[in-house]
C-alpha cells in the first residue's frame, strides 16, 4: 500500500501516529515501529509525532513515559539509518482536569507547543463538548480534535463541529478517510468538512503497517484535486510545521470553504481543481475564525 507515493520528494509531517511500541493498541513491538518509520519516509514524511493514547482505565500513559519512549525509538531509528525525526505528543481523550494535566506535564501537547490532540468519545457526544473545548482555548491551548469524520455522532452534531471550528478549534482528518479505508460514511464527512473549510490538518493515525498503515500522500493528492494543491500542502506541511514551531493560529493560513462545487466526490474535474487553487490563493474568508477565535487571540 502507498507504493505509488514511494520516492515522492514533497515533504510532509505526520502529527498523529501510534508508532511507539508496546504502550497502546498501536505498534506491538519495535519491528513494527520500524516498519511504520520506513513506510513513513517512503511517503515523504520527515517528522512523526508519537501520539499514544492517554485514556485512564485503558492506556495509563503519562508525559514522562512518552518522552522516554520517544527518545528510545529515535535512538533505534537513528541506528537503523532511517531519516525520520520524532517529536512527542499524545492522543489525549477527554479526561477530567485536562488543563491541569497539560500544565503539570502528565498530559502532552504536540512537540510541547500550544496545540494538543483531543480525541472525543466515538459513539456518544459528551454533554459538555463545547464547554470542554472552549475552556482549553481560554487557557491558551489550541485543541486539535482528532478524526471528527469517524465519530458516529458527527451527523447529529455537525452544528457543534461547526461552532467549534468557528471558535478556533482545529480539526484533524484521518488520511485514510479520504482514501475510503474507513468506509463511505467517513469518506463523505471528510469531503463535506473539506468543502466547508473545516479541515486544518491531515494525519495518518497509523497503528501498524498493514491494517492501519501510515498512508498520507494518497490523501494529500485527493485533497489537492478537491481543494487545490496549495490547500493540500497546508494540511500536510504548512500547518503541521507551524504547530511544531508553536506559531499562533492567526499567523497561519486558515482553511477556506469552497462553495458551489456540488456534492463530495473524488472525481473533480481539472477546472474545479483550478478554481479551488485560485480560491486558496486569493483573499480568504477566514471561515475558521470567529468571535471565539478572536477572543482566544486576545488572550494570547
Ligand atoms: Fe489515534
Amino acid at each position: 500500500m502507498g507504493s505509488q507515493a514511494a520516492g515522492d520528494s514533497r515533504e510532509m509531517i505526520d502529527l498523529h501516529s501510534h508508532i511507539l511500541p508496546g504502550i497502546d493498541d498501536g505498534a506491538a513491538d519495535i519491528a513494527i515501529a520500524l516498519e511504520i518509520a520506513r513506510h513513513s519516509v517512503e511517503q515523504g514524511i520527515s517528522v512523526v509525532a508519537c501520539t499514544p493514547h492517554i485514556l485512564p482505565g485503558l492506556y495509563h500513559n503519562t508525559g514522562p513515559q512518552i518522552r522516554a519512549a520517544t527518545l528510545e525509538l529515535q535512538r533505534v531509528i537513528d541506528l537503523e539509518g532511517i531519516p525520520l525525526r520524532l517529536v512527542t505528543g499524545a492522543d489525549v481523550h477527554m479526561v477530567p482536569d485536562f488543563v491541569g494535566g497539560l500544565r503539570s506535564g502528565r498530559l502532552l501537547t504536540l512537540a510541547d507547543s500550544r496545540y494538543v490532540l483531543v480525541e472525543p468519545p466515538h459513539h456518544t457526544a459528551p454533554p459538555q463538548l463545547e464547554d470542554f473545548f472552549f475552556n482549553l482555548l481560554v487557557a491558551g491551548y489550541v485543541p486539535v480534535l482528532t478524526h471528527p469524520e469517524r465519530l458516529s455522532w458527527v451527523s447529529s452534531r455537525y452544528e457543534s463541529i461547526e461552532k467549534l471550528v468557528r471558535g478556533g478549534v482545529w480539526m484533524q482528518i484521518t488520511a485514510g478517510s479520504f482514501t475510503g479505508a474507513f468506509g463511505r460514511t467517513a469518506q463523505y464527512w471528510a469531503c463535506r468538512m473539506l468543502d466547508d473549510g473545516f479541515v486544518h490538518i491531515l494525519a495518518t493515525d497509523a497503528h501498524d503497517n498493514r491494517r492501519r498503515p501510515p498512508i498520507l500522500a494518497a490523501a494529500r493528492d485527493i485533497v489537492a484535486r478537491r481543494a487545490g494543491a496549495i490547500e493540500a500542502e497546508h494540511m500536510v506541511l504548512t500547518r503541521p510545521r507551524g504547530i511544531l514551531e508553536n506559531v499562533i493560529p492567526s499567523q497561519l493560513p486558515m482553511p477556506a470553504a469552497a462553495p458551489g462545487e456540488g456534492p463530495p466526490t473524488n472525481h473533480d474535474t481539472d477546472e474545479q481543481s483550478r478554481r479551488r487553487n485560485q480560491s486558496t490563493n486569493g483573499p480568504r474568508d477566514h471561515s475558521a475564525r470567529g468571535f471565539f477565535g478572536r477572543l482566544r487571540e486576545f488572550f494570547q
